[in-house]
């Protein structure tokens, strides 16, 4: 596996998406993922399930600056205080003095943003946080929250698949050295497994659908996928991406899905998304 480098953080290009993953066997999950290899664990406050992501990461027996974890803190808790709070929590509940990654989850029009990037960075500067980001940032709130940080943020995590052009995103991540991360990596399966461009790619490399398309991530400059599994047996299936890769025309096959044009998340609260 290849770490992807943003802005003095070195981000494993897959980790385990743990969302609706709960108590042993979330833990279970997390310690049998780093058993295979994995090294990136991406949790969150509103996941309810940090207290067994920590459990999982004891039990890897592996040490604490072996794994990177991101966590992050729910957009009603974007006020300075309630951040800095939701950070606390998070780690007493993880069992962690530090979280490698602390992202704000989604942004909230009603809390100023300038007042959660300073707290964002005064978690960093008080150790609670190795490095800072965000989640769910189009280009242009990104483009604030960059001008209002002090420290470099080093990712942006948002919803990338085949289904879903996330070029200016990625762009923009890019051009400011952070890294984006794809989430529902997977477009959740269904579908896309079927899609000619994964089938015949997977046929042709001896791979499952799931892996061509997590290679496709991969594969990116700046692309970290953070897929999940409620299956142990699928975490090693999905982790198995490094020993081969995708052609030029086989990438671009794969891309060109994106005039489907399908967003899995999509709430009330939800910003204004980047024209595809
Ligand atoms: N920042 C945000 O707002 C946000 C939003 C959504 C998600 N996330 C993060 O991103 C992670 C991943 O996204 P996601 O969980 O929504 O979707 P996903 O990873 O795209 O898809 C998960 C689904 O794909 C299936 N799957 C996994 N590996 C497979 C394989 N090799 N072959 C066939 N099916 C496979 C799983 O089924 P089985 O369980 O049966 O294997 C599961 O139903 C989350 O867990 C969470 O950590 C963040």
């Amino acid at each position: 596996m290849h770490n992807v480098n943003a802005n003095g953080a070195a981000i494993p290009a897959l980790g385990l998406g743990t969302w609706t993953l709960k108590g042993d066997h979330c833990a279970e999950m997390v310690s049998h993922a780093l058993s295979v290899g994995y090294r990136h664990v991406d949790t969150a406050a509103a996941y309810d399930n940090e207290t067994a992501v920590g459990s999982g990461l004891r039990a890897s027996g592996l040490a604490r600056s072996d794994i990177f974890v991101t966590t992050k803190v729910w957009w009603t808790d974007l006020a300075p205080a309630d951040l800095m709070r939701s950070a606390e929590s998070s780690l007493k509940r993880l069992g962690l003095d530090q979280v490698d990654l602390l992202l704000i989850h989604w942004p909230n029009p009603k809390i100023p943003l300038e007042g959660s990037i300073k707290a964002l960075n005064a978690a960093k500067s008080t150790g609670l946080a190795r490095h800072i980001g965000v989640s769910n940032f189009p280009t242009a709130l990104l483009s604030q929250a960059i001008a209002l940080s002090d420290a470099p943020l080093v990712a942006n995590q948002v919803e990338y698949h085949p289904y879903l052009d996330q070029t200016k995103v990625r762009r923009a991540c890019r051009d400011a050295g952070m890294a984006m991360v794809s989430y529902c990596p997977l477009s959740r399966g269904g579908l896309l497994f079927a899609e000619r461009a994964v089938t015949e790619a997977a046929a042709r490399h001896s791979k499952t659908p799931g892996q061509i398309v997590l290679r496709w991530h991969v594969q990116q400059d700046g692309v970290v996928a953070i897929p999940r599994t409620n299956r142990l047996e699928r975490l090693a299936e999905n982790f198995a991406i490094f020993d081969f890769a995708l052609s030029d025309a086989e990438m671009a096959a794969i891309s060109a899905l994106s005039k489907a044009n399908i967003r899995i998340c999509d709430y009330d609260f939800s910003p204004q998304w980047d024209a595809a």
